[in-house]
């Protein structure tokens, strides 16, 4: 084994996403992600059918990650596995999983905070070749349960400057592509539909709070009111005005999330602006951070696409970080489905 260069196996089930990844270093080898279905037909993520799911895709999953990796399991040096935050049913699956494999082959096991790895993802090495922040670096870490914007100061110096109050930024997505009628999880169909529409045809009222917190719950619920009125003036007014809705809808939701970091990195004076999580898929917001660059002069970092939604690859990456500082879990460890940030 290289003690800089070790072999990585990571495993995330924190939400509905089974997912297995082999590093060697930084460099990632293979990251493969078994995404689940079943939840669609009920409009959100039920969290005992992603357990279950969890239960059959673990194996599959993993061996897969291994032969795209080509590697043995007699090579891995050490298990990574996210121990939260995330749904306990889901997230004893990976830990349970993990643990078993590092005990059955006397190997180190690593505990990662999901948030984190999010955020150290931006340190993959890949096909991408894309340049890296360097510290200290503010991230807007967006995704289905959390908004917050956080100071990355070293792989494991986290401080959060500002977060929702109430909904996440996924969520908000979410929940308002239900309201319009279209299928879990509605953040991609949402950006999907509107690339088409005009984002300045609707306007919704931005949010009160705190200098460096969101707030999206008010967004919601002034969506569905907006939809409920014209509804009852032209019951086919969704149908018709999909991809303006859509489009303004993101737009709002981008101006938010934008107004409040540029806010926040004027504060701290820190000019590299990174974004993480499931929503830095999402077109409007790349598109706006990139603008930063030329309007603000930041400099700006966007993970490829295979690294916002949930991913074993970026576990991995922040296992690598903690298995050089030695820092290790015991084999009886067990998840936790609330941890901050600042935990771990
Ligand atoms: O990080 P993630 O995969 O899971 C959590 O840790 O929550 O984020 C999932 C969230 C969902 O709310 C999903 O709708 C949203 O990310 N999302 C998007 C896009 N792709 C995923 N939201 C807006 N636009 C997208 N393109
Ligand atoms: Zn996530």
């Amino acid at each position: 084994m290289s003690s800089t260069s070790p072999i990585i196996l990571s495993i995330e089930s924190s939400c509905d996403d089974t997912s297995a990844a082999v590093l060697k270093g930084k460099q990632l080898l293979s990251n493969v992600t078994a995404d689940q279905k079943v939840h669609k037909a009920y409009g959100g993520v039920v969290p005992e059918l992603a357990s279950r799911a969890h239960q059959q895709n673990i194996i599959p999953v993993v061996e897969q990650a291994l032969k795209l990796a080509n590697i043995n399991k007699d090579a891995i040096d050490a298990v990574a596995f996210t121990r939260g935050p995330g749904l306990l049913g889901s997230l004893l699956v990976g830990t349970s999983f993990a643990k078993s494999f590092a005990m059955a082959r006397n190997i180190p096991l690593i505990e990662v905070n999901h948030m984190r790895g999010h955020i150290l993802a931006h340190f993959i090495e890949d096909e991408h070749h894309l340049p890296k922040p360097s510290f200290p670096f503010l991230c807007l870490t967006v995704s289905g349960g959390h908004t917050q914007i956080v100071k990355v100061s070293s792989p494991s110096e986290f401080k959060i400057i500002g977060q929702t109050i109430d909904d996440a930024a996924g969520e908000a997505f979410d929940k308002i592509a239900k309201i319009i009628g279209l299928p879990y999880p509605g953040g991609p169909l949402i950006d999907k539909n509107a690339q088409e529409g005009n984002p300045k045809r609707f306007e919704f009222t931005h949010p009160k709070v705190g200098e460096f917190d969101y707030s999206f719950s008010g967004l919601k619920t002034g969506v569905l009111y907006f939809l409920q009125k014209e509804i009852k003036k032209n019951p086919d007014f969704i149908k018709e005005n999909l991809a303006d809705i859509c489009a303004s809808v993101q737009h709002t939701i981008v101006s938010i999330l934008i107004k409040t970091y540029k806010k926040a990195a004027k504060a701290e004076g820190i000019t590299q602006l990174a974004i993480a999580g499931g929503v830095s898929a999402n077109s409007g917001l790349r598109k706006a951070l990139k603008d930063l660059e030329v309007t603000n002069g930041y400099k700006t970092f966007i993970p490829p696409f295979s690294y916002c939604t949930d991913n074993a690859a970026m576990i991995g990456i922040a296992g690598y970080y903690k298995f050089l500082e030695n820092d290790f879990a015991p084999y009886t460890i067990s998840p936790k489905a609330r941890l901050t940030i600042n935990s771990l």
